[in-house]
């Protein structure tokens, strides 16, 4: 059995192909591109495990160990590593992203409509929820700033400002004995 692996290359090979036949028909005016409106795809926990966690992860990493010395894995290639630290994008540009990716969260945790995995809706009325996702903005812009310094020190600093970002939501609506509580 093969599988159809889609690597970045190949998409781009496809797109540039897919373009010029998109431009070259003739005739009638373009139609106007579709305008995606905002959608809520995940319940807050997946959000919390496909997004933060990972990039939680890769800023942490940096208080320890220095990116600057992480190596390729040998014998993969790099465009397809799954550690962003061993990735074409990696060293301390990975920091720099995943704090990027971090600060970014922001903007999801703040769509209205999400739910918790519980089914109870993310309690975005209440006033805690914007300053905790605010501090959790600044945390990021932190990272993203020690990180382009390159300086441990610094990412050290960054990381308790993350962590505490973290904890503070967590304490209020996640650390609940029952999972029905959460979010309430
Ligand atoms: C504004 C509030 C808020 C912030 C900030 C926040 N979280 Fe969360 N997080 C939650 C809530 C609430 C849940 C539980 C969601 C649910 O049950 O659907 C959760 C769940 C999680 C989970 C899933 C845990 C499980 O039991 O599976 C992980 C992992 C996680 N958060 C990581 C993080 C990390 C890392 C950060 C900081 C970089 C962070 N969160 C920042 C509110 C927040």
């Amino acid at each position: 059995m093969h599988r159809i692996v889609i690597t970045l290359p190949a998409m781009l090979v496809a797109l540039s192909l897919y373009l010029p036949a998109q431009t070259a028909s003739k005739g009638a005016p373009p139609p106007k591109p579709a305008t995606p409106a905002i959608q809520v795809q995940s319940n807050l926990n997946q959000l919390m495990r496909g997004v933060l966690y990972p990039a939680s992860n890769v800023v942490f990493f940096a208080q320890s160990d220095n990116p600057a010395d992480v190596k390729y894995v040998p014998g993969q290639d790099p465009s397809m590593a799954t550690d962003p630290l061993a990735s074409t994008f990696g060293g301390w540009q990975a920091v720099e992203n995943a704090a990027l990716a971090l600060t970014e969260s922001t903007n999801l945790l703040l769509i209205p409509g999400r739910t918790c995995a519980n089914g109870v809706p993310v309690p975005m009325d209440n006033p805690d929820w914007p300053k905790f996702v605010q501090d959790l903005r600044n945390a990021g812009v932190r990272a993203y700033q020690a990180a382009q310094s390159k300086n441990q020190d610094k990412m050290v600093e960054a990381s308790d400002a993350l962590s505490a970002a973290c904890a503070g939501c967590h304490r209020k609506w996640r650390e609940k004995p029952r999972l029905a509580d959460r979010c309430k």
